[in-house]
């Protein structure tokens, strides 16, 4: 059985969560600095990976286990499971554009007490931007409190709709095209966790992927319903091992956004 963690053992570890993610963007910056030696492979059909990916992840095991030697890690790079007091990391979320020199990318760690995610921080140096969340505490972006849009007109709001081949292309342009129609604007930026911590942040009105993996989405969906968006049922079932569709709205737009995203319809799994 699984004992819950004290108030005083989450505020110890929110409160390491800056320095560490400050420690682990100067590393993941100054391979961003030098693209020219950049060593990137792929992993499939536009899914890279580059050595500041492994990097960055081999750097925040070791912080973990020098300051809380009993807790477990889970990543995009080197997996690892287990969920009483499980770390996540996306060491560097949107490696397509961090591989082509684009800033927008980040550094995604939550923290999960007993299966439900209760920390979260993404870090984009290149940006300057840091957000963070705590459950019931809110959210902020670079100390700031932040609050998701109250756009209630479709027809004004922007919505990020993520993409990746883990999902049958069909579904992801049938779905953009009805948000079109609406007379929504949908763009798609390349890091589903800055996605959805714009959303967090009232610039967007709605991220939505019919497939994420738990390290892209772990912080940042706490940060986005800390910050008052509304958000689906990611965190049920095998959200962690196998990920899940994932929507988050600001609250206003819910229900049209939903129905035109096709997430309530969508397989909970990916192929
Ligand atoms: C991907 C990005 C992308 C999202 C994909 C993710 P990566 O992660 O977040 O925006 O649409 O689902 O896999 O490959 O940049 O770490
Ligand atoms: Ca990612």
């Amino acid at each position: 059985m699984s004992i819950p963690l004290s108030d005083r053992e989450l505020s110890l570890r929110f409160l390491a969560m800056s320095g560490m993610a400050q420690e682990l963007g100067e590393l993941a910056s100054r391979y961003f600095a030098d693209q020219g030696s950049l060593n990137t492979q792929m992993k499939g059909a536009q899914d890279f990976v580059t050595e500041a990916d492994h990097a960055v992840e081999v750097l925040f095991r070791k912080q973990i286990a020098a300051a809380f030697p009993d807790d477990s890690v889970m990543g995009e790079e080197m997996g690892g499971g287990g969920t009483d007091r499980l770390w996540i990391i996306d060491p560097i979320d949107g490696t397509a554009n961090f591989a082509r020199g684009d800033r927008q990318w980040c550094i995604s760690i939550g923290f999960v007490a007993a299966g439900r995610p209760e920390l979260g921080i993404i870090h984009a140096p290149s940006i300057g931007e840091t957000y963070l969340g705590r459950r019931g505490q809110g959210a902020t972006l670079n100390g700031k409190p932040i609050r998701a849009a109250e756009t209630r007109d479709i027809r004004r709001s922007v919505v990020e709709f993520g993409w990746s081949t883990r999902m049958p292309t069909r579904l992801y342009i049938e779905a953009v095209e009805r948000l079109y129609e609406l007379g929504a604007h949908v763009k798609r930026s390349g890091s589903g966790a800055l996605g959805l911590a714009q959303v967090a942040a009232g610039r967007t009105d709605g991220y939505a992927e019919l497939h994420i993996n738990s390290w892209d989405a772990a912080a940042a969906l706490l940060i986005a319903e800390e910050a008052g968006a509304r958000i689906n049922e990611f965190f049920s079932g095998d959200w962690l091992e196998k990920g899940n569709p994932i929507l988050a709205t600001a609250p206003n737009l819910w229900e049209v956004i939903r129905e035109a995203s096709g997430i309530a319809n969508a397989p909970p799994s990916a192929n």
